[in-house]
């Protein structure tokens, strides 16, 4: 399906459209993403077009989830391409705000956090990372007045910061997770995945392998998380530029995190360093 993406790049326009369509019964399914669109970004918006009358695709590199030594400014950037596929998927408006529309007062002007759950894994190496996404998630939420939010597992801490927020502040919002998707050799899709030498590239395969690594012997009967974790470090190790941040097994819906024995349902989760590039990867065991 190709049609006509029209571009919105004011907040108070997408707020106006988003009105018009709601007044008209539509209903809205909003995507979310920084752009450089690849296959993962895509499903989520071909789900949106499934489920929802309209969909908008938001483009947006937001500067308050990165702390000051991240990639802001490298993160890859290509209005044209994803307007295409945007296109191709489908979805109705593709939302490009400027960073002045999204924080009229600025960037240090009205948080939303979600306290607890923010501050481990991903929140301990990036301290008010998520602090940055929950913000930037409720303007757009707000803006676009969505019935439906897409996001996808890959984040999944992220998805379920969000799905939590949603909760504590009674959001009308239904927020959707769907499946992480990888290239056919396994490694996560991820914008950021451009930035990887091809050597680099080879070596990232240790995330995905590490994960499937703990994953058998986890379907294989064993419960200690330092088995399981040793598992995956020993093959994410073996590569000559990884450097770990975390490995963590942790409840599925609360995120609470095991530090002895494995029940039933659990979660892997890491963030590997590939040379200059973070990476992240998850994968349920169960
Ligand atoms: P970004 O990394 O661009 O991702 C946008 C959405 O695409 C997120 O929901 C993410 O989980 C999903 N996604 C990315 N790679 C995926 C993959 N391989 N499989 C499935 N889904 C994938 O996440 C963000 O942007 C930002 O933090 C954002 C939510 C837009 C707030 O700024």
């Amino acid at each position: 399906m190709t049609v006509q993406t029209q571009i919105i790049r004011d907040a108070q326009k997408l707020s106006e459209f988003a009105h018009q369509a709601q007044k008209s019964g539509k209903t809205i399914g909003l995507v979310p993403t920084m752009g450089y669109l690849h296959e993962g970004h895509l499903s989520l918006i071909r789900a949106a077009r499934q489920k929802a009358d309209v969909v908008i695709v938001s483009d947006f590199v937001n500067p308050t989830q990165f702390g000051p030594t991240e990639d802001y400014a490298t993160y890859p950037r290509d209005e044209q391409a994803d307007l295409e596929k945007c296109q191709s998927c489908g979805a109705d408006v593709l939302f490009i705000p400027t960073v002045e529309t999204l924080y009229p007062n600025g960037q240090d002007s009205t948080w939303v956090e979600v306290s607890k759950m923010g501050n481990i894994l991903c929140g301990a190496t990036r301290p008010g990372h998520f602090r940055g996404v929950a913000t930037v998630v409720t303007k757009l939420l707000w803006l676009s007045r969505a019935d439906y939010a897409f996001f996808g597992e890959k984040d999944y801490q992220q998805l379920t910061i969000l799905r939590r927020m949603a909760q504590d502040l009674g959001c009308p919002t239904k927020i959707i997770g769907m499946p992480l998707v990888r290239e056919a050799d396994g490694l996560a899709m991820s914008s950021r995945n451009v930035r990887l030498t091809p050597d680099q590239r080879k070596q990232a395969l240790s995330l995905s392998q590490g994960l499937k690594a703990a994953r058998e012997r986890f379907q294989n009967g064993a419960r200690s998380v330092r088995e399981l974790t040793q598992a995956a470090q020993d093959i994410i190790q073996a590569q000559k530029d990884t450097a770990i941040q975390y490995i963590s097994i942790a409840d599925p819906d609360s995120l609470d995190i095991f530090t002895d024995t494995v029940p039933e349902h659990a979660i892997m989760l890491l963030a590997v360093k590939v040379g200059a590039v973070r990476l992240i990867d998850n994968m349920r065991l169960d």
